[in-house]
């Protein structure tokens, strides 16, 4: 096979730094020329316009810049090749990092301590042991197997859920929608890492939120969430803090981005805000193993890290 074209299609960043690194070994259009363009072979994309992949004659792959890809499938004219989404190193451990970060705040009571600051206050709540907290993870996938061995290392109980049986050493795992109901029962912190799905839609609901656990002196359930901003409701999580289902939340993700002025969460004493950022898809890291993985491809090698169209990640 020769090689490959590319397409490179993004909207809502500035595509300079990926067009420098991947035109150093490929050729690399903004634009194809014309709806039907036959010299393009791979599109590198986040959120590309509609139709804009549908009538390449050539396209052999698709390469999302991010690890979830419902962002493709919300042009449901996406051509019927092969994609590729990413798993990196890099990536991993940004989102453990977040995770870590944002359990350890909510578990060692980092509101508690910057209100008292605020207030010149000094006094010491009691220190709660990391093995009496169930950290329980929707979607142990690449990130959510990541985040759970840190935390296992942290000497946290850790529950995992996924939509098949999975098995992750030291975890104590639960699948399907029969197995939701009880891993939610056995969960204090709970963190989302699921893909964007018809499935998981608005699967962050008030009624979720209440069949988490409340003990252990944590004074509350508490949400993270570092997935999809559409897989919870919003108006949901400001409903369970303000009537104490849960205690607090930290949130990453949020059904409009960017979160608009006037959304409550903002200014929620229980909520710790950050701007889509647990784990930035970082060119450095990226561009090359894509640019590897088109060259295995020509050499007739299979590609890795496929989605899977029917499960929609
Ligand atoms: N905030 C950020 O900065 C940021 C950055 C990167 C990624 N993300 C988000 O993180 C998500 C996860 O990434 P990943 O690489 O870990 O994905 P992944 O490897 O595809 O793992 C997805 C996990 O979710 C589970 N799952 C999917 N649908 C489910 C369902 N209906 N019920 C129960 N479990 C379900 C899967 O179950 P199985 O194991 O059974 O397949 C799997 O364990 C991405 O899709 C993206 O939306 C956010």
């Amino acid at each position: 096979m020769d090689k490959g074209r590319i397409l490179l299609a993004v909207t809502g960043f500035h595509p300079q730094r990926w067009h420098e690194l991947l035109s150093a070994e490929r050729d690399v259009v903004l634009e194809p020329d014309g709806p039907n363009d036959p010299s393009i072979n791979y599109a590198v994309v986040w959120k590309q316009r509609p139709n804009l992949l549908t009538g390449l004659p050539n396209l052999r792959a698709i390469f999302s810049i991010g690890a979830g890809v419902d962002h493709l499938f919300q042009d449901p004219s996406v051509p019927d090749v092969p994609i590729v989404r990413v798993v990196a190193d890099n990536l991993s451990r940004h989102m453990t990092e977040y995770v870590v970060w944002r359990v350890l705040d909510h578990h060692r009571q980092g509101a508690l301590y910057r209100a008292q600051q605020a207030r010149k206050v000094w006094h010491e709540p009691q220190q709660r042991v990391a093995h009496d907290i169930s950290v329980g993870i929707m979607g142990l996938g690449q990130l959510g197997r990541a985040a759970a061995n840190a935390l296992l290392g942290l000497g946290f109980c850790v529950n995992g859920w996924t939509r098949r049986e999975t098995r992750v050493e030291g975890v104590s795992t639960f699948h399907g929608e029969a197995g939701l109901i009880p891993f939610l029962n056995a969960t204090d912190i709970l963190v989302v890492l699921l893909p964007l799905t018809p499935d998981t839609q608005g699967i962050v609901s008030y009624d979720l939120l209440r069949e988490l656990r409340r003990r252990n002196g944590l004074g509350g359930a508490v949400l993270i969430n570092a997935g999809r901003g559409k897989l919870q409701r919003d108006a949901d999580i400001l409903r369970a803090l303000d009537d104490g289902t849960l205690k607090e939340a930290s949130l990453d993700v949020f059904e409009t981005e960017p979160l608009p002025e006037t959304s409550p969460l903002w200014n929620h004493p229980k909520v710790f805000v950050t701007p889509h950022a647990a784990a930035t898809s970082d060119p450095a890291h990226l561009v090359k193993p894509m640019l590897d993985q088109m060259s295995a491809f020509e050499r007739g090698e299979p590609l890795l890290n496929l989605v899977d169209r029917a499960a929609g990640y």
